[in-house]
């Protein structure tokens, strides 16, 4: 379903998502050679992240947050990095578990952090955006700290977050754009119009995954529910 010099765009049946992404995961880790991958946190990738933990050995790995909220407080089971520890590393026996690298919201931010990537896995937001690149977001924005739309406060409450967000820290549309590869993963049809927007409407800051598409290495990993409208 690509078009020609447009994003690989993979479309998986439902049930068989996870799986399928993870055997790809698992392809760029064959070799055992030091990677450093940015992951988003939150709902899509709980399932996915449940089979890396099974089936991934990320010794090799340092993961980088994509992400981080502030104004949670350090124990906050809603914060980002917290998350990734409960659905990613804590399940993962420990000689297989990957390094982690949390955001510190409260220091100085490097605008090119994370560095180099070999590969980014990030969501996408029902307003379209990428970590908290929210839109009206230049295509190359550096890591910073953002305001936050509503509708992404909202979301750390219903991932458990005891308060409501004040803000944000996030790897900027810049550094991804840098990235080796990036991988769009979206589940569920409650996404599907946002994806028909981000794949076939224009490349836009309205919606800033769909300035994703001209990364050179990008695929959209979606299930069929997601697709829906393609
Ligand atoms: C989270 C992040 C967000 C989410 C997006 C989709 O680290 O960067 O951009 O990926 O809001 O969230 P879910 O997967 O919960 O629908």
């Amino acid at each position: 379903m690509n078009a020609p010099g447009g994003p690989l765009v993979e479309v998986i049946a439902d049930e068989d998502w996870a799986a399928v992404v993870t055997s790809a995961a698992d392809g760029l880790l064959d070799d055992g050679r030091p990677q450093r991958w940015c992951l988003a946190t939150g709902a899509t990738p709980r399932p996915l992240y449940r089979q890396w933990a099974e089936r991934l050995d990320l010794s090799a790995v340092e993961v980088v947050l994509l992400d981080e909220w502030i104004g949670l407080d350090a124990d906050d089971p809603g914060r980002c990095a917290a998350m990734l520890h409960h659905d990613l590393v804590e399940p993962m026996p420990e000689q297989r578990r990957p390094t982690v690298t949390a955001i510190d919201v409260d220091a100085p931010l490097d605008p090119q952090w994370p560095g180099p990537l070999d590969l980014a896995v990030v969501g996408l937001g029902a307003n379209g955006h990428v970590g908290m690149n929210e839109p009206g977001t230049a295509p190359d924005s550096p890591t910073r700290r953002v305001d936050l739309a509503e509708t992404t406060a909202a979301g750390a409450l219903r991932y458990g977050a005891r308060r409501r967000p004040t803000g944000g820290v996030t790897v900027g549309l810049g550094p991804l754009q840098q990235a080796r590869r990036v991988w769009v993963i979206v589940t569920g049809d409650h996404k599907a119009g946002i994806v028909e927007r981000a794949l076939n409407g224009p490349e836009t800051t309205d919606v800033p995954a769909s300035l994703l598409r001209s990364h050179p290495a990008v695929t959209w990993w979606l299930d069929h529910s997601a697709a829906g409208r393609l």
